[in-house]
């Protein structure tokens, strides 16, 4: 498996994050997923009632989904003077599909870049497992 390309990722996410359609909050952000496969990207694309946003981690999860394949690293980007960390509900639908130990950087331009695993931002997670136990909700891989 090839080691996470941390700087192409962060580069991409650059790139997306300058496409991020946000006219309401202004907060430009771009998010880059790694698969062990390839490199997927997402930005936030906002809309006129408010609650529709999709943020920029959620964005590339759905294009790594959509590929068939899962996320191994994720890299947020924002020209913020601190950095970005996902929103809750974005570590919430996360969880869903990624390991705890997912790592997850959150980057500037200029500063230091924040590393976390998931699990570090979401504990205590409510999560499928609860469900199963439960009888509520099938196995699932
Ligand atoms: N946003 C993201 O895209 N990702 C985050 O991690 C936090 C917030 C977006 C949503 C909205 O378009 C804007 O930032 C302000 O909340």
């Amino acid at each position: 498996m090839p080691d996470t390309p941390w700087e192409e990722m962060r580069a991409l996410a650059q790139k997306a994050h300058a496409h991020a359609y946000a006219p309401y909050s202004k907060l430009q952000v771009g998010a880059a997923l790694w698969t062990g496969h390839r490199i997927h990207v997402g930005c936030n694309v906002e809309n006129a009632s408010f609650g529709l946003t999709v943020c920029a981690e959620r964005h590339a999860l759905a294009q790594a989904v959509a590929a068939g394949e899962r996320p191994e690293a994720l890299l947020v980007f924002a020209t913020t003077p601190k950095p970005i960390f996902p929103c809750g509900a974005c570590r919430q639908v996360l969880w869903e599909l990624c390991a705890e130990s997912l790592p997850i950087v959150c980057a500037t331009p200029a500063g230091q870049p924040l590393t976390f695993h998931l699990g570090q931002l979401l504990p205590f997670a409510f999560e499928k497992g609860l469900l199963q136990a439960l009888g509520l909700a099938p196995p699932m891989p």
